[in-house]
């Protein structure tokens, strides 16, 4: 049982934060997400909006969410409630953590989902079950796995059980090693990838698709979808990085591991255009595919090259682990706010909030079959899951966290925090004021068409 007076544990060694961070923020988000609404949205002024939204939101709050979570050492809500009565405030701000540790809770009851399609198709690797001639082929491999609820919610409860078994082990145990040798892995899958897609024919349209920033070609929706993508793809505003940072030991440097975090992820999902738009062009597939875009088109490329079975093997074995990495720092912020307040034990609260979860993370998995006529306003569980997490929760959570440190607290808190340079504090401080609140609300009120005549 952890209390006030305990000092809470710690990541072990050196790397134990940049791993776990890494680990959370690489996942389904950079090799799923990102290419399949980069091929909703057409490509690169997409992809331009995002990396901005990277640069000027995601490493700013990503700074100020570690700050948080090391300086009232807690899940979001006692963090930022601690922080508060320190250095100023309502505590009414304490609000940004419940809706984090809630928006945590609903990515994962979609993202098993997800997952639950990676490690179904390790498994069809495995068994050689992913053999097809065509896109239609493979499309129809996609959807067979769909049609039965047995099948699907066999995978996404396989994804759960992990998660929360895991969750309940504790931190460190596992997460720091795995990573090290996963994400290299990943990296080396998606480059054979990159290699075979050279090759393909797909290549060059490829790179113009995703690098070709011819503005004026993306909606205000599109550029909602990129801000959230932001959020989503690097953890924040759902409890994760927050909790994590709780775990941070005081000597370690905020910016330069928020650095390294967001250049690795950033650098992971672009790698993963380059390895799947080209067999999408190659094969002539419709790019707006939607989110069974990689299943659909990657098993053709492994189909195709030379050891083909083993690089799928290798590859969905990784992104699952990827997967896994990441659905373990969704709930971290539940799990320790239950274990901190609520006296349980890691194991109980895990499994205690699994259950909560399993039953969300089943309606999200009907929609691929029984419920997918289950709609509201033309979305289904899963979508819904998917939007309002993406496009309002994170976006307004994370401009809470940035008014609250810019302008609410006394700003000595974060400068101790951060430690930074005078300059590069004053950069912080600029970013967090200004910059990330304005972008923030720009995309935001352009979305709600308040500037379109
Ligand atoms: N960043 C993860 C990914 O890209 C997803 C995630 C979102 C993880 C929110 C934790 C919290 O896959
Ligand atoms: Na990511």
């Amino acid at each position: 049982m952890t209390s006030a007076t305990q000092p809470r544990i710690q990541w072990l060694g050196r790397w134990g934060f940049l791993l776990a961070a890494t680990g959370s923020a690489v996942g389904l988000g950079n090799i799923w997400k990102f290419p399949y609404i980069t091929g909703e949205f057409g490509g690169g002024a997409f992809v331009l909006v995002y990396l901005a939204c990277i640069l000027a939101v995601g490493v700013p709050v990503m700074m100020t969410e570690i700050a948080f979570g090391r300086r009232g050492r807690g899940s979001p809500i006692d963090a930022i409630r601690r922080v508060v009565n320190e250095s100023g405030g309502g505590s009414a701000w304490s609000l940004i953590g419940w809706m984090a540790m809630l928006c945590g809770f609903l990515i994962l009851s979609f993202y098993v989902v997800v997952a639950g399609w990676s490690f179904s198709y390790l498994w069809k690797m495995l068994s050689g079950g992913l053999s097809g001639e065509n896109v239609d082929d493979m499309v129809a491999v996609f959807v067979a796995n769909n049609e039965n609820p047995l099948n699907l919610g066999f995978w996404s409860t396989l994804v759960a059980l992990l998660t929360m078994f895991i969750v309940g082990k504790g931190v460190q145990e596992g997460i720091e090693k795995n990573v090290s040798w996963m994400m290299p892995g990943l990296v080396v899958m998606l480059l054979v990838l990159i290699v075979y897609g050279m090759f393909s024919g797909g290549f060059g349209e490829a790179v113009t698709f995703l690098f070709s920033f011819n503005a004026g070609s993306l909606s205000s929706e599109g550029m909602l979808a990129a801000l959230g993508h932001a959020f989503f793809t690097l953890s924040l505003a759902s409890g994760a990085i927050l909790t994590y940072g709780s775990y941070l030991p005081k000597n370690a440097s905020i910016a330069r591991t928020t650095l390294g975090v967001a250049a690795a992820d950033t650098v992971v999902a672009l790698m993963a255009g380059l390895a799947i738009f080209p067999v999408i062009f190659a094969n002539g597939m419709n790019p707006g595919q939607g989110p069974g875009l990689i299943f659909m088109s990657l098993p053709l490329a492994f189909d195709a090259m030379p050891f083909g079975t083993l690089f799928g093997i290798l590859f969905f074995a990784m992104l699952s682990m990827a997967a896994l990495t990441s659905s373990i720092s969704m709930v971290e912020a539940t799990v320790s706010w239950l274990c901190d307040n609520k006296g349980l034990s890691r194991r109980a609260a895990a499994w205690g909030t699994g259950i909560v979860l399993w039953l969300v993370s089943t309606l999200a998995m009907l929609s691929f079959n029984l419920g997918a006529e289950w709609m509201l306003a033309g979305k289904n569980v899963f979508d819904w899951l998917d939007y309002l997490t993406a496009r309002w929760m994170m976006p307004l959570g994370g401009l809470g966290t940035v008014v609250l440190a810019g302008f609410v607290l006394k700003s000595d808190a974060f400068r101790e925090e951060l430690g930074l340079s005078p300059l590069l504090y004053t950069l912080w401080l600029t970013m967090v004021r200004y910059v990330t609140p304005l972008g923030i609300l720009v995309v935001f009120t352009d979305a709600l068409g308040i500037y379109s005549v």
